[in-house]
């Protein structure tokens, strides 16, 4: 029991599964940059305030500043006998500068070591992910650019409803991405906020100076309360949560991707560099990034029900429970992240088929609700116009033709009260580009909003 931190009271050694048991040491490792720069500034603080002597405070950091190189350089082997990364790091600061090291610790506990310890960690991911949004974003709307006058059938039901445009459909996701940076941006608040100083669970009863520490580590306040300083862990559900939902944005963009490269819709090609082939089909090219992503969104939600079910019933304050937080957190922001990038650096590649597209688009009567709305511009009510056209579809359907090639006299059969002008309605470009109001499909429509976005963008 001897080589433990807390030695003084125990008589018996601590049984050697379960050391390996609660090690966290192969996961919580990369905490270590976020480990030492807290200790650091905690520790100049002690100096500070003359908790410690300025003396022993800069040879405490000048040792910090050491283990980190060997961290850096993979020097320091990882044993489960230390348990976390806290106990590596404040170990080997006593072999390199014997019993100062003890003095770290003082006014602070691992409890509010690592919940410092992760929202610097998880601060410096959500600022990567923004930008990673933020890139994709850029990329998005490139190619959004570059096909506002590709026409493509929109769809309900996976029925074709009205033509849209390629352009317009991908400003669709830049606009979900749009909100799922806005609330990493809205969460990251919640999350910059200082536990250090909570120590245990009650607080110190040492002179600390918490908001300076908060100022040194670019905290905006620090946690009010002790009791909830070293027991939220809101901060990562709410990322959870924010990845979750971004997830679910890049799976229904995969599966989209998925379904259009697919032989019988072929609306895209996806780039060679994203798919892969058959070891027994010569003809196939598979579209494995979007599957992936696809089903990678799935650990992202099991991350998060992990973390909501690890925090329901845990009791104020600490509990061992909570080192658990860690994994689920780690691989749900590594896979967000490594989605992000596969998506950013796929989509430029990313080549709509416009013939067949453009084809697609007019096929299914798609144009129908156009011919509806030129009737009750004839003063026709709109439920009357939906029935009238019901039955010209029905007509297009038995002869086997589309609705523009029908001829005048037959729909006038219908309605007499259709004129010669129908004609101009009824094409898949008139459909798209009648589409003015804000937010709509109509060519130029979808242009202000990409230069809407694309001077929003400039703005990050
Ligand atoms: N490795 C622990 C964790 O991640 C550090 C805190 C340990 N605190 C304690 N009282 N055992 O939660």
């Amino acid at each position: 029991a001897d080589n433990k931190l807390w030695g003084g009271r125990f008589t018996q050694p601590i049984d050697s599964f379960v050391e390996s048991f609660s090690a966290s040491i192969q996961y919580d490792s990369r905490l270590y940059v976020h480990d030492i720069a807290a200790s650091k500034v905690h520790c100049r603080m002690l100096g500070r305030q003359n908790i410690i002597p300025q003396a022993e405070a800069e040879q405490i950091i000048a040792g910090l500043d050491q283990v980190k190189g060997e961290l850096d350089r993979g020097e320091l082997p990882f044993q489960t006998r230390l348990e976390d990364i806290h106990m590596h790091v404040e170990n080997r600061l006593k072999e390199l500068i014997g019993p100062v090291a003890g003095k770290l610790h003082t006014a602070r506990s691992r409890n509010d070591q690592v919940a410092t310890d992760i929202r610097l960690y998880l601060r410096e991911e959500v600022d990567a992910i923004r930008e990673q949004i933020r890139v994709l974003k850029k990329n998005l709307l490139a190619l959004a650019e570059a096909h506002v006058e590709t026409i493509m059938p929109g769809f309900t039901h996976m029925q074709s409803a009205q033509p849209v445009t390629f352009g317009h459909h991908l400003m669709a996701y830049f606009e979900m991405l749009n909100r799922d940076r806005q609330r990493f941006t809205d969460l990251r608040s919640r999350l910059n906020r200082l536990p250090l100083g909570s120590a245990a669970l009650a607080g110190t009863t040492f002179p600390v100076d918490r908001h300076w520490v908060a100022g040194e580590l670019g905290f905006e306040g620090v946690c009010e309360n002790s009791l909830d300083a070293v027991s939220d862990r809101d901060f990562a559900v709410e990322i959870l949560a924010a990845a979750a939902l971004t997830m679910t944005h890049l799976s229904r963009f995969s599966e989209e991707l998925i379904l259009w490269s697919s032989p019988a819709y072929a609306f895209i090609k996806l780039p060679d560099a994203f798919c892969t082939g058959s070891s027994i089909m010569p003809q196939k090219k598979n579209p494995d990034v979007p599957e992936l992503v696809r089903g990678k969104t799935g650990r992202v939600y099991g991350a998060l029900f992990t973390l909501m079910t690890l925090m329901k019933g845990l009791p104020l304050a600490y509990n061992r429970d909570m080192q658990e937080d860690k994994e689920p957190v780690f691989d749900a922001v590594d896979t967000l992240r490594s989605c992000l990038r596969v998506f950013a650096d796929m989509v430029p590649g990313i080549e709509p088929q416009q013939k067949r597209m453009r084809e697609a688009a007019g096929a299914g009567y798609a144009t129908a609700t156009d011919l509806a709305d030129y009737l009750v511009r004839r003063n026709i009510p709109f439920r009357e116009a939906h029935a009238i056209v019901g039955r010209i579809v029905r007509m297009a359907e038995v002869q086997g033709v589309d609705l523009d090639q029908l001829t005048l006299e037959q729909m006038q059969q219908v309605d007499s009260r259709i004129e010669a002008d129908v004609a101009g309605v009824l094409t898949v470009e008139a459909s798209v580009n009648a589409r003015v109001a804000v937010g709509g499909a109509a060519f130029d429509t979808v242009r202000a909003a990409i230069a809407k976005a694309k001077d929003q963008l400039a703005a990050y």
